[in-house]
C-alpha cells in the first residue's frame, strides 16, 4: 500500500519538478507527503497485513468468565471490564453493562436481573453474550467509527466446536467483519513473551475466573493439554461454603472474593493476615461480622487447588520426555487472575517439583496475545483454530 503511494508521489514529483527541481519547493513537498502519509497509515491502521482490507479496524477480544479485556493495536489495553450485564426482568431490555452492571450484583430489585453470560469459559446465554460483545466492541473503537472491525477472541483450550462457532456467530452478529479465534493459552504464551514458534517445550497455566487451562506449546502449537472447570470462582464458592458451616454466616459474592484477595493463601502463612466479614446470620437472619484469618481460607479452598494441581500433574505426565526437560529447564509460566492468589507458584513447585513464576501482567497476558497476534497474522496463522 505505501509502496503504492510512494510510486504515486514520485511520478507526481517528477511531472511537476523535473525540469525545474527547485530546492526551496523541493523541502515542503515532501513535508506535505509525509504528512498524507501519516494520516493514511492512521486511516488504514492495518498497512502490513495483505488478509485484511485496508480501511479495517482490528480488535482483540480476552472473552473471560469473569472479565472482558480488548486490545487495540498501537493502543493497547482500552477496556477491562467484568463480564456482566443487567437485564431487566423478562430479558427484553439491557439496562448496563460492565462495571456498571457488576455493581448491580446482589443488589438488584425484582425487575433487574444481572446475568454473567459466560460460564466456565464458554458462552452460556448466546443474546446475552452478543449484546454484550457489542457494547464492548462499540465502546473501544469510539463513537464516531464507521467501519467493521476484524476481531480475534480467545476461547479455552478444550472448547468444542460448537462452542467454538458460537463464539464466531456472535462476534459477527455483534458488529465484526471477520472472527478469528484462538486458543486461551497460546494467546496467554504469546503475550507472557514466550517465543512459542522454537521447537523448545514450554508449559502455561491460565487459572481464570470459570476455566484452568494447562498446556505444554511448543513449535507455535499445543502438544498436550487439558482445561479443568475450576478457578476462580470455585475458590469464591468454596470460601462462602466454609464460611456458612463455621460460623453460620451468609456471605455474598463479592465479600467472598474479598477475603480471597486480601487474606487468601494457597499455603499456610506464619504470621496470618486477619479481616473483618460481614453477613447475614443463618440463624437469627441478622447482620453479623466475624473474624477470619488466613490460614482458614487456606484450608477453605485446598480442594480447589488439589484439583488444579491434578490438571498440571496430568499434562506434565503426557508430556514427550524431550519437551519435559525443556520444562524442568525454562519453568512453568503462570497467567490469568487466579494465578494472583498468594503463593500460588509456591505450591505448584512444592507439589510437581519444577519451578513456576508468575508472568509479568498475569490479568492481561491473554489481551496482550490476541494484539501481538494481531499485529503478525501471517506468523501465528498456525495458532487460529477458526475464522470466519
Ligand atoms: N490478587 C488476586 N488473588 C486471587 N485471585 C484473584 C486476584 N485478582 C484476581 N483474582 C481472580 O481472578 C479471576 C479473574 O481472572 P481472569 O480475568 O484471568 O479470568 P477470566 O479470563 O475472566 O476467566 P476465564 O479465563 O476462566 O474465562 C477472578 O476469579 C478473580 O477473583
Ligand atoms: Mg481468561
Amino acid at each position: 500500500m505505501f509502496s503504492l503511494s510512494n510510486s504515486v508521489f514520485t511520478i507526481l514529483r517528477y511531472i511537476f519538478f523535473a525540469n525545474s527541481p527547485h530546492p526551496t519547493l523541493y523541502i515542503p513537498i515532501r513535508f506535505i507527503e509525509s504528512r498524507i502519509l501519516d494520516i493514511a497509515k492512521q486511516l488504514s491502521g492495518l498497512y502490513t497485513t495483505p488478509h485484511m482490507a485496508f480501511f479495517s479496524k482490528r480488535l482483540g477480544i480476552d472473552l473471560g468468565t469473569a472479565n472482558t479485556l480488548v486490545f487495540v493495536p498501537d493502543k493497547g489495553i482500552v477496556l477491562n471490564e467484568p463480564s456482566v450485564v443487567a437485564v431487566s426482568e423478562g430479558g427484553s431490555r439491557i439496562l448496563a453493562v460492565g462495571i456498571e452492571a457488576k455493581r448491580m450484583v446482589g443488589k438488584t430489585p425484582d425487575s433487574i436481573v444481572a446475568y454473567k453470560p459466560m460460564k466456565d469459559g464458554v458462552i452460556a446465554d448466546y443474546k446475552v453474550t452478543e449484546a454484550m460483545l457489542r457494547y464492548f466492541i462499540n465502546k473501544a473503537l469510539g463513537r464516531w467509527n464507521i467501519w467493521k472491525p476484524d476481531v480475534m477472541i480467545s476461547v479455552p483450550a478444550g472448547v468444542t466446536s460448537t462452542e467454538r462457532r458460537a463464539v464466531i456467530e456472535a462476534a459477527l452478529k455483534a458488529g465484526a467483519k471477520n472472527a478469528y479465534v484462538v486458543k486461551e493459552p497460546i494467546l496467554a504464551a504469546i503475550g507472557a513473551g514466550i517465543p512459542i514458534h522454537e521447537p523448545v517445550g514450554h508449559m502455561v497455566i491460565d487459572v481464570g475466573g470459570g476455566t484452568a487451562d494447562v498446556a505444554v506449546i511448543s513449535l507455535g502449537g499445543i502438544v498436550s493439554s487439558t482445561s479443568v472447570k475450576c478457578a476462580g470462582n470455585r475458590i469464591d464458592y468454596a470460601i462462602t461454603d466454609y464460611i456458612k458451616k463455621t460460623f453460620n454466616l451468609a456471605i455474598g459474592e463479592k465479600m467472598a472474593e474479598d477475603i480471597k484477595i486480601s487474606i487468601g493463601s494457597a499455603i499456610p502463612l506464619e504470621e496470618e493476615l486477619v479481616m473483618t466479614i460481614k453477613g447475614r446470620d443463618f440463624l437469627t437472619g441478622l447482620p453479623r461480622s466475624a473474624e477470619i484469618k488466613t490460614n482458614e481460607i487456606v484450608k477453605a479452598i485446598s480442594k480447589e487447588l488439589r484439583e488444579i494441581i491434578k490438571a498440571i500433574k496430568d499434562v506434565l505426565q503426557e508430556t514427550p520426555p524431550e519437551l519435559a526437560s525443556d520444562i524442568i529447564d525454562k519453568g512453568i509460566i503462570m497467567t490469568g487472575g487466579s494465578s494472583l492468589l498468594r503463593n500460588f507458584p509456591e505450591l505448584v513447585f512444592r507439589r510437581t517439583g519444577v519451578k513456576a513464576t508468575l508472568a509479568k501482567d498475569a490479568l492481561y497476558c491473554v489481551a496482550n496475545g490476541t494484539g501481538v497476534a494481531l499485529e503478525h497474522l501471517d506468523t501465528y496463522k498456525k495458532s487460529i483454530i477458526a475464522k470466519r
